[in-house]
């Protein structure tokens, strides 16, 4: 008998049960995968290791003569690339393992369904716990007219194992997988459309920030067609047409391979959730209350099956709050101060609202920009384009929304994420003292230029 049961041994699941473990719970984590679920195998890590290592071959690539430094030709062994993200997965994963065995939180290898309440069947082994943790997180959305066949249609999973390099990519959906996908190919050398359904990309991350984005990326060479969408596809001589359309007009496009990036849905598939009469809303999200309970007591759900942006540090913030919930401690999690980031180059982080979000609640705003160009240490290493937006209220000065474009921008947000989490003010931001010469001073400027004159 355990105290807590996790299915899904993701960023939700794992930190939940370690976290939990440690709080002194006797726990077993279920996954029929391998240790850290989408994020670690198939998701935040391996796209990482693949973004790394283009951008280092591209720069390699346009050359390092404006440094002074000369190089011989430059070559591209893909597979030695893949074998480098696969050994960075292959240590995280023993990473997992040996914090399980060092917590003793027993890890059973399978796949889970909920037999009753504390009831947890894997194959042959029936498992029992006061608590069971749903944490099975989500999957790649497919479109009707373009399904995934692995051959030419294919998902983020497939898109991060390309064996060889496609002329032509075509990608459909402009959110993160598709930008930062669609980057690592165009860097190798891929020519690369992305279609987006809407009129920006990353619809809900700040508008403005993200036109400066796609300026960006267009000028590495990504092609954009915006407000046009995807109707279906088929497999001809010359590759996979696929039938768009878009301002009433249809039209269609030739590559050898399309990354269909439409979005994720919450995967709850084959865990029994009916049987138990589990409520989940009208987009299959698992409904909990405040303290992640679902309908049926005594089980619990966090990450992408349940409401809020799917994106691993959320999953985990959940986990961690849930583990000190069960062993009785109060937590909760802050929605309002999850960063999100997009690992182009340059990255686009952001926490809070964006300027026209801001509005559209009746704020009142100030908003305060600097540019990287303005920014010593972004000269000294070439990484000159990109701003700081800072967006704040302009009766109490408190901030609002933080949005970074530039390089490093993941690690910057850092502290933007903390001012906020201390509802603090632009005028907090602008007189911390920053370090000279940092790329921090950007952001800083962008407090000061917030405060108004
Ligand atoms: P997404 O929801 O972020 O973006 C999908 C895009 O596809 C949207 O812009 C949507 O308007 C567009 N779209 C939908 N149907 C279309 C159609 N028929 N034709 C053209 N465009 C269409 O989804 P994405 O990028 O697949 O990512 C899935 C989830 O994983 C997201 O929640 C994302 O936040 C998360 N993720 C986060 C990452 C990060 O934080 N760096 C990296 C990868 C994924």
């Amino acid at each position: 008998m355990f105290d807590l049961i996790v299915i899904g041994a993701g960023p939700g699941g794992y930190v939940a049960a370690i976290h939990a473990a440690r709080l002194g719970l006797k726990v077993a984590c279920v996954d029929k995968g391998a240790l850290g679920g989408t994020c670690l195998n198939v998701g935040c890590i391996p796209s990482k290791a693949l973004l790394e290592s283009s951008e280092l071959y591209y720069q390699n690539k346009k050359g390092l003569a404006h440094h002074g430094i000369q190089l011989g030709e430059v070559g591209l062994d893909l597979s030695a690339m893949m074998q480098r993200k696969a050994k960075i997965v292959q240590t995280m994963n023993q990473g997992i393992a040996s914090l399980f065995r060092q917590h003793k939180v027993e890890f059973v290898s399978g796949a889970a369904r909920l037999s009753g309440p504390g009831k947890v069947q894997v194959g042959e082994q029936q498992l029992e716990a006061c608590h069971v943790l749903l944490a099975t997180g989500s999957v790649p959305i497919e479109l009707p007219g373009l399904p995934f066949d692995g051959r030419h249609i294919f998902s983020s999973t497939e898109a991060l194992a390309f064996e060889k390099i496609p002329e032509r990519l075509l990608v459909i959906g402009a959110g993160a997988i598709g930008l930062e996908l669609g980057s690592v190919w165009s860097r190798l050398g891929s020519q690369v459309l992305v279609v987006e359904y809407l009129d920006q990309i990353l619809p809900g991350m700040d508008r403005e920030m993200a036109g400066q984005l796609q300026r960006l990326l267009q000028r590495q060479g990504l092609s954009f067609q915006l407000q046009t969408s995807a109707k279906g596809a088929e497999v001809t001589k010359g590759g996979v047409k696929v039938q768009l359309e878009g301002g009433g007009k249809e039209s269609a496009e030739t590559g050898d391979a399309v990354l269909v990036a439409v979005g994720r849905r919450p995967c709850a598939d084959g865990l029994g959730l009916e049987d138990l009469g589990i409520a989940r809303d009208q987009r299959g999200r698992v409904q909990v209350d405040d303290q992640f309970q679902t309908s049926i007591p005594g089980v619990y759900a966090i990450g992408d099956l349940i409401p809020g942006p799917m994106l691993a540090h959320k999953a985990e913030e959940e986990g961690r709050a849930l583990a000190e919930l069960l062993a009785g401690r109060p937590a909760r999690v802050n929605y309002q101060t999850i960063p999100g980031v997009v690992y182009t180059h340059p990255e686009l982080a952001s926490v809070g609202l964006s300027e026209e979000g801001a509005v559209a609640q009746g704020w009142q705003v100030r908003v305060g920009k600097h540019l990287f160009r303005a920014n010593g240490r972004a000269h000294c290493m070439d990484q000159i384009d990109g701003l700081v937006k800072i967006v704040c209220d302009a009766v109490t000065d408190r901030l609002l929304g933080v949005h970074v474009l530039g390089a490093q921008a993941s690690h910057l947000i850092g502290e933007a994420v903390v001012a906020m989490e201390f509802a603090g003010s632009a005028e907090d931001l602008a007189r911390t003292v920053h370090a000279h010469p940092s790329l921090s001073e950007v952001l800083k400027e962008a407090a000061w230029a917030a405060m108004g004159p």
